[in-house]
């Protein structure tokens, strides 16, 4: 069965250029368990028939709390970043298959590897693997300087390097630059997860095809987000016959490499 709360907004305020930290308090949050799943958001307007999805970026049992962060794209995000303290959101959820961490260790090193709005899942996640006692080194990539968001927030949790494509901020380039350097003095993580752009995804993708735990987040249309529709769905690797797909919305948005045809 799939949940549906009215969520109200606790806060609402601008994280950087056109990105926004929403706050939610709802009984949903009981039920949000995994990062890496994300809520089904409806537009409060009529014209907008469609739900928006937009990750877990962090899960508060104690305050009874949600947190997204959005870019505003279109109209629906737009729409979002207008709303007040005080109302509510229809919101379908939490939808999903997360980030599988049931085999990181104590001690044990994870790479996490985020890019511009795939970053937000990425904060929960980290959280939760410091709570089960590993290390976590960031890379997180960014457009530019004013889009930088949670830089502190992920450094009080580990390691963290910053790229920007313009490089006006860290590293000149994407975070798959990032990964260069770290590699060059002989780092192998034991896990590995990764959000963000395609590309990045597929540079991902390939480099750790073969490690036994690495995983990707992936981006896709959606329309149900519970698995009825067929509108998200992407190909099986290694299908022959072309025709095997996976729904990213119900067996996603987390796939293990080599899964999936990014
Ligand atoms: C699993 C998942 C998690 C996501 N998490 C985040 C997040 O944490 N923060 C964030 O800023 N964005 C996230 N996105 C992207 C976000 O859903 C889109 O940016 C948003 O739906 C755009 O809506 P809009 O009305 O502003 O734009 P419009 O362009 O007006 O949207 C038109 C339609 O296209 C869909 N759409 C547009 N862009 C995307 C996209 N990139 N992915 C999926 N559907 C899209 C919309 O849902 C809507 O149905 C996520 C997408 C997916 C699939
Ligand atoms: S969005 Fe309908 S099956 Fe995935």
């Amino acid at each position: 069965m799939h949940l549906k709360e009215k969520m109200t907004i606790v806060s609402q305020y601008k994280l950087a250029s056109n990105i926004f930290e929403m706050k939610l308090t709802g009984k949903l949050v009981k039920k949000m368990q995994q990062a890496g799943q994300f809520l089904h958001i409806r537009v409060p307007r009529s014209d907008l028939l469609l739900r928006r999805p937009i990750s877990l970026a962090e899960i508060d049992y104690k305050s009874g709390t949600c947190t997204i962060i959005y870019r505003v794209e279109g109209r629906g995000t737009k729409y979002f970043s207008k709303m007040k303290q005080g109302e509510t959101l229809d919101i379908l959820g939490p939808l999903g298959n997360g980030f599988d961490i049931r085999m990181i260790k104590q001690g044990e090193t994870a790479l996490i590897i985020g890019g511009g709005i795939g970053v937000p899942p990425l904060y929960e996640l980290s959280k939760k693997l410091i709570a089960k006692g590993a290390k976590v080194i960031h890379l997180l990539g960014f457009a530019t300087k004013d889009v930088v968001f949670y830089e502190e927030k992920f450094r009080v949790l580990g390691e963290v390097h910053i790229s920007t494509d313009d490089g006006s901020y860290g590293v000149h380039g994407h975070a798959w630059n990032l990964l260069k350097k770290l590699e060059a003095e002989n780092f192998v993580p034991d896990v590995v997860y990764a959000c963000g752009a395609n590309g990045m995804l597929k540079m991902v993708d390939e480099k750790f095809a073969a490690h036994p735990y690495a995983f990707i987040s992936l981006e896709s249309r959606m329309a149900c987000g519970v698995g009825a529709c067929y509108a998200c769905v992407c190909h099986e690797n290694g299908d022959k016959t072309g025709v095997k797909s996976r729904k990213v919305c119900d067996q996603g948005p987390v796939f293990k490499t080599g899964e999936v045809i990014i």
